[in-house]
């Protein structure tokens, strides 16, 4: 096809050539008289004096293909005054990885995004951006929940001294990112999402695409930090877990990672979750048949308003049993920090990524980690971790 479509406009341009150079030298006299004198048959040879299809390949360079892109976008639920610390994450994310990919931004806040917000963050990117609101009823607490029992919950944690422990904004975000965000109709021509959020940071060069990592090797779930969850918030979130497990066996993944999330075998929760603030995964995962009942179920159970079940260790708990282990990835040569803990890689990781943090300052193999629980799942099998 290359060659077939540069040997006409070769040709084109070797015939003016020779016209050009055979009238400066005789001035614009009649060319055919004296061609014989030129020693040139009156016929030429053709074949002698048009280069070669690969010559004139190497003379005119063809556009570099562009890099092969995932099926994904970023995510970024925000709030109109918090765009100060947006603009800061998304310049991150642009400058270490995204100028490169130009992969679509999603942003979404449960009140309409002011103009000046809109302005200001479009000048932040080149890709395709996207503003939109969460539907009324992906966001507030449901009528059917009752408001004396969530109240009792809220001061009992609040008595606790559990961050977040009196907020229904923080209950309903939890809430709409365990059960609804894949929902939203700007993030239906999506496969994979990367979560942002406001005031993160982005220490390291990201010098190929994991969302296309993720697609090639059969990824449903990234992370890069692991911790232990508030045991109060979630205080009856395992025994639903074991309810809807035993009713529904056919969901369990025969790889699963339960010794992950379980000291036992199952019998109670170590509390261990992946922090999903930052998060690449497949929103098909989430609107498959396993995930969506699982999150019936445990709608059903009230506990985001009751307790304030999070949607890290939501999602964290279905990603780890319904995927199979080597599904879930550690990307551990993405840096990352959102207060008040932070991820930076060591070794030859940090070197290439030329990341600006301390690799002595992670929050890895700190006692509140949870990092060691999913390497030896991996270490048990004979395979390092994915
Ligand atoms: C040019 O090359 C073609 C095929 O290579 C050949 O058939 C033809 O005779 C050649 N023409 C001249 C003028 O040499
Ligand atoms: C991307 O993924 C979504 C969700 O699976 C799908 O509906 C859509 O058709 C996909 N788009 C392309 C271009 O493959
Ligand atoms: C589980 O993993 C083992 C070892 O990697 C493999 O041999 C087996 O086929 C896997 N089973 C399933 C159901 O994927």
């Amino acid at each position: 096809m290359t060659s077939r479509r540069y040997y006409l406009p070769a040709f084109v341009v070797v015939v003016i050539t020779l016209h050009f150079l055979l009238w400066q030298r005789y001035g614009g006299q009649d060319l055919m008289k004296h061609i014989p004198e030129l020693n040139i048959p009156f016929r030429p040879n053709i074949n002698a004096t048009l280069p070669t299809t690969t010559e004139l390949a190497s003379l005119i360079q063809p556009e570099p293909e562009p890099p092969r892109r995932a099926n994904a976008t970023f995510v970024f639920l925000c709030k109109n005054d918090e765009l100060g610390k947006v603009l800061t994450s998304i310049q991150q994310m642009e400058d270490r990885f995204n100028k490169k990919y130009q992969y679509p931004w999603v942003l979404l806040n449960d009140k309409p995004f002011t103009k000046q917000f809109k302005k200001r963050v479009r000048a932040m990117t080149d890709a395709p951006i996207e503003f939109g609101v969460i539907k009324r009823e992906h966001w507030i607490q449901p009528d059917w929940i009752d408001e004396d029992r969530a109240l009792k919950g809220r001061i009992r944690l609040l008595s606790q001294g559990i961050i977040y422990a009196a907020s229904i904004p923080y209950r309903n975000m939890c809430r709409f990112n365990s059960g609804f965000f894949f929902h939203h109709e700007l993030l239906q021509p999506y496969r994979y999402y990367w979560r942002v959020e406001p005031g993160v940071k982005f220490f390291c060069d990201i010098d190929y695409d994991p969302f296309v990592y993720m697609e090639e090797h059969d990824k449903v779930y990234g992370f890069t930090l692991s911790l232990h969850e508030w045991e109060p918030t979630i205080r009856t979130l395992w025994d639903a877990v074991k309810e809807f497990t035993s009713a529904n066996p056919q969901y369990l993944s025969a790889n699963n990672s339960m010794e992950y999330l379980s000291d036992d075998g199952g019998n109670t929760y170590n509390l261990c979750h992946f922090w999903s603030n930052f998060e690449i995964a497949d929103m098909d995962f989430w609107r498959g048949e396993a995930y969506q009942r699982f999150f019936d179920f445990l709608e059903s159970k009230g506990g985001f308003y009751y307790e304030r079940w999070g949607d890290a260790p939501v999602h964290s708990i279905a990603a780890a049993l319904f995927a199979r282990k080597d599904q879930v990835h550690f990307f551990r040569d993405i840096g990352y920090r959102h207060e008040p803990f932070q991820h930076c890689p060591s070794g030859d990781d940090w070197v290439k990524g030329r990341c600006a943090c301390d690799p002595r300052d992670s929050f890895d193999y700190t006692g509140a980690s949870c990092i060691r629980n999913y390497e030896r799942m991996f270490k048990h099998a004979g395979v390092s971790a994915t």
